[in-house]
């Protein structure tokens, strides 16, 4: 996508508990905001179509495609990427589950999932496995199949301190 030169757009935010004020592109999407103004790489677009998964952030800790929402939206929110996970509930086991269970392969979906399953065991610590099927369908994963991926999340749920 063509980029406007054009920053004139004030917004304040957390990001990962960093306070950011500053001037953007009212055009400019999240993901790129995240990626290309704060450098925060670790969120991946895959599709650009809300299709994936791979570009997930909170924003006052809901899961929500960076791709399909645009920077200025988040003024005044909070937003955590994969780079903040270590400190939200169940961030650090998840991280730790994906590795133990062998969740990741190329690592390109991997941030989105661990997003979208620390939303999901926030709100329901004692999620099924049909819970944790249905709360990530929105993530899709091209190289692992899901069966590790969900053995990674019962594995945080069962071992978070
Ligand atoms: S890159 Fe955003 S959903 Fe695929
Ligand atoms: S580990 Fe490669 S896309 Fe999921």
């Amino acid at each position: 996508m063509k980029k406007s030169n054009i920053k004139h757009y004030k917004i304040s935010c957390q990001v990962n508990g960093n306070k950011f004020t500053g001037y953007i592109d009212p055009n400019l999407r999240l993901i790129d905001f995240l990626r290309d103004v704060l450098n925060l790489k670790g969120t991946k677009e895959g599709c650009g179509e809300g299709e994936c998964g791979a570009c997930m952030v909170l924003v006052n800790g809901v899961s929500v495609n960076s791709c399909l929402v645009m920077a200025f939206s988040v003024d005044g929110k909070s937003i955590i990427t994969i780079e903040g996970v270590d400190d939200i509930k169940y961030g650090k086991s998840l991280k730790e589950g994906f590795k133990r269970k062998a969740a990741v392969q190329c690592g390109f979906c991997t941030p989105g999932f661990i997003i979208s399953a620390s939303e999901l065991l926030e709100k329901n610590p004692d999620a099924t496995e049909e819970d944790i099927k249905k709360a990530l369908s929105g993530n899709i994963c091209r190289c692992t199949g899901y069966k590790k991926i969900i053995e990674a999340v019962e594995w945080a749920r069962k071992n978070d301190k």
